[in-house]
Order: structure tokens, then sequence, then C-alpha cells
């Protein structure tokens, strides 16, 4: 447990790579396995998956307290009927009307960026770019600008990341840290808690405001048959506050990584700036651009490849179940790490190598790559994520060269999601 505490990713790894494709541990009185073979996921994820809970997961123990019974933390019944409401607000066609909400506000924090490119000035990518999906996601999901809420959603999201991002307690936690990130997240729930329900209240009053596209909100508020299974004021906080941690932390991760292994890899960078100078040429991209901008989506891919920015997934066996000729006691925790599963030696030719282009037309074995999970719980905003992705990317492209500030140190920190553990300082030169 000290080793999973202190070094999850070399922990993981380790089991796999020196037990094979099933492995057992005891960790705090848990049995767990390990699946690294994309049969055994499947068999968990898909094929099996009725028999296999996130209730009473770490998972499951670090999100309710935030984010209640929402379409990340509900299961059963609950789940399916929250999923059917959820769905259409996220189907491909949905998502792409928020290509102006995403592109404007990239080009907001690119105007930012080239002031510091001007400067010298070292940017915090990682942190910009959390700002910039949290706005994005507040947009598009509540019509809300989250910089007009007074005193900072962004803040509040900062110190609930703080208390649950611990995702395996310290052997030896400071008691003072502890009570003052717990009063921290007390206070950022509350806020948090308030906002979404304000938001929510004068939407349900007034509709979608100011003509601009229909928001995930208004669709969600929409979908229900009023008095057999619309969703009621708390179902929808929970939802929405569910919505915004899933969806911004995750996206902004991915382009941070992605950012970071087009720097190392110049000519890949080279390659996405023809690209987009070729499909675009100087204007702006819209959702009807996305299949034109093959190259920038690949990238996008391969960086969430080597940095799934979700790496651990995690399951409750109910009934018995034999996976791979190893029998499965109710109760077993079953945990699935992309991160190892990404990098499988007998899937991957060079897998520690970044190229995109292994994502140019081949088949992949069915749950081999799975950063957005697999079967019935696959999540519900890759279409928006992928969207979102490729245009902030395509923008930035054609905006800006970035090359991380020298001698910064890189290295990979598996809390919530995968985050560089000393951020991601990089420098701008405007094109
Ligand atoms: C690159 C960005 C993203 C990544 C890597 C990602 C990853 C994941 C993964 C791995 C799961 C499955 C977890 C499990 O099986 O235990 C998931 C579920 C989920 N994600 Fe995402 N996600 C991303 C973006 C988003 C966005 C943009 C939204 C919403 C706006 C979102 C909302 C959700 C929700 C609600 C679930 C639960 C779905 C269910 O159980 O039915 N995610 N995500």
């Amino acid at each position: 447990m000290r080793r999973m505490r202190t070094a999850p990713l070399e922990f993981i790894t380790g089991l796999a790579r020196t037990y094979g494709d099933i492995t057992r541990h005891q960790a705090d009185g848990d049995t767990v396995y390990l699946l690294n073979h994309p049969d055994h996921v499947r068999h968990v994820l898909k094929d099996n998956g009725a028999n296999y809970t996130k209730e009473n997961t770490p998972d499951d123990h670090m999100l309710r307290p935030l984010l209640g019974n929402g379409l990340l933390t509900s299961d059963g019944e609950e789940w399916a009927r929250q999923r059917r409401l959820c769905a259409p607000a996220f189907r491909p066609s949905a998502v792409r009307t928020f290509d102006a909400i995403i592109t404007d506000a990239t080009h907001a924090l690119v105007d930012r960026w080239r002031t510091a490119a001007a400067a010298s000035t070292p940017i915090a990518v990682d942190h910009q770019l959390t700002g910039l999906t949290l706005a994005v996601l507040t947009r598009s999901i509540l019509g809300a600008d989250t910089e007009g809420t007074g005193e900072g959603f962004g803040r509040a999201v900062d110190a609930v990341n703080r208390f649950i991002g611990h995702y395996v307690p310290a052997d030896d936690p400071d008691p003072q840290d502890t009570a003052l990130r717990r009063q921290g997240f007390l206070r950022a729930r509350m806020f948090l808690d308030g906002i979404t329900r304000m938001i929510i209240a004068s939407r349900r009053a007034g509709g979608s405001a100011g003509g601009g596209p229909a928001t995930l909100l208004d669709t969600m508020l929409g979908s229900g048959r009023p008095g057999v299974d619309a969703l009621s004021d708390t179902d929808l906080r929970d939802q929405v506050l569910t919505l915004v941690m899933a969806g911004h932390e995750t996206t902004a991760k991915s382009l941070t990584w992605t950012l970071y292994l087009l720097d190392r890899h110049p000519e890949e960078a080279e390659r996405l700036r023809d690209e987009v100078d070729r499909v675009l040429g100087g204007r702006t991209p819209t959702a009807a651009d996305l299949s034109r901008l093959p190259l920038c989506r690949r990238a996008i891919q391969e960086a969430m490849r080597l940095y799934p920015p979700v790496w651990l997934i995690s399951r409750r066996a109910v009934g018995p179940d034999t996976i791979g000729g190893y029998d499965v006691a109710p109760g077993t925790l079953i945990c699935v790490s992309q991160w190892v599963l990404h990098r499988h030696p007998e899937f991957w030719d060079a897998p520690e190598e970044f190229r995109p282009d292994r994502f140019a037309d081949a088949e992949l074995p069915s749950h081999l790559y799975l950063p957005f999970g697999g079967g019935d719980r696959i999540c519900i905003g890759q279409h928006f994520a992928m969207a979102e992705a490729t245009l902030v990317l395509a923008v930035l492209m054609q905006s800006l060269r970035l090359a991380l500030v020298p001698g910064h140190p890189v290295e990979p920190e598996a809390l919530v999601t995968l985050r560089p553990r000393h951020g991601m300082s990089m420098l701008a030169v405007t094109r």
C-alpha cells in the first residue's frame, strides 16, 4: 500500500509486467484484481457488465460527497434513467452546436498568450487550459458565464479538486492540512451548490437566454416527459455539477499533454501546422471542419494513449464470476488501468513512442484503448471532449508556437486525473 500511495503508476505497471494480465493483491482489507488484457476488460465493462457495480468503489467514496447521485456515481435502474434523459444533449449533432463557444473562448486565451509571448513570460499552460475548459463547459451546459458569478466558480472547483484529489489517503496525514482542505471543500461545495441551483432556477423560469444555441441544460430540462421521468432540481444539481467536474479537468489534461508531446516532437507539430494552414487558410475552424483535421485528432488520441487523463477505472463484483480461468468472489474490487493497458507490449508497437499515425486506420482490438472507458458506462461526454479538444488545438496551432520552458521538470502525477506534477510551464511565440 505504501508503494500504491507514493508511486501508483510504477506499482501497477510493476504488477502487470511481473505477474501478467491478471493479478491479485490485498489492499486495506480489499481483494483487488488488476486486469490488463482487453478480453478481460471487455468481460467486466461490457459482456458481464451487469455483475459489476460502481457502488462502494474508491471513486464512489471520493466523488459522492460532492456529486451526490449524478450519472458518474449512480448505479442500476437509477443510472439507466439518468443516462436516457441526458443522452440527447450529448449526441454528436448536439455538441457540434457549441463550436463558436469553444473557438471564442480559445481566441480570448490566445490573446492573453500573445501578450505573454511579447513579454517572454512563461505560461502555466495546464492551469490556463483548465480555466478555458471550465468556461466552455459552463457556457455550453449552463448558458452561464462563470467569470460573472462573483468570487469564482474556478476557485471553488480548485478547492474541491485539492480535497478529492488525494486519491489514496496519505499514510500519515497531517491533521491540520486535512482539516483545512476539508473546510475549503465544504465551503466550496456550498458555493457550487448555491450557484448551480440558482442557474437552474433561472433557466427553468426563462428558458434559453440570449438567442444562443440551446444549452445542454435546456436539452436536459426538455428531455423528461413531465410527471413521468422529468429531472427534479436535486437531480439537475447533481447532474450539472457532475458534468462540470467530469468534463473540464479531463479535457484540459488531454490538451496539456498533447501540447507537451507536440513540443517534444517538432516534426509532428509541423505536420499539424501544415494541416490547419491548408484546411483553414487562417479562418476560425467550425464543427464542419472537424473531419478535415485528422492529424489534430490523432495527436490528441495518441496523447491520451500515453497520458490517459483517467488512468484507473474500478468496479466491485456483485455475484461470483470467473475471469480468464480465475474465480472472482462477490465484493472483489476490479481495477483496470489505462496507463498500463495503453502500453501493453503485446498489443502496441513501440508503446513508449509518440506515433499519432497509429490511429490512422488501424482496427484496434476492442477494449484495448480506453481513454473514455468502455461498455454501457462509456463517457457520455466523449464527442463533446473530442470536438472541443480538436477545435482548441487547431486554433492554438494556427496562432502560436509553444515550447516547454527549458529545464522545466515534467512528471505525471496520478491523482483523480493524470496531471503534470510540477505544472506545464511553456513559452509562446506568436506565428
Ligand atoms: C478528454 C476528456 C474526457 C475523458 C478522458 C473522460 C474519461 C471518462 C471515463 C474513462 C469515464 C468512465 C469511467 C468509468 O467507467 O468508471 C467517463 C465517464 C463519464 N464522463 Fe467523461 N471524460 C472526458 C470528458 C467528459 C466530458 C466533456 C463530460 C461532460 C461534459 C464527461 C462526463 C462524463 C460522465 C457524466 C461520465 C459517467 C457516464 C456514465 O457512467 O454513464 N466526460 N469519462
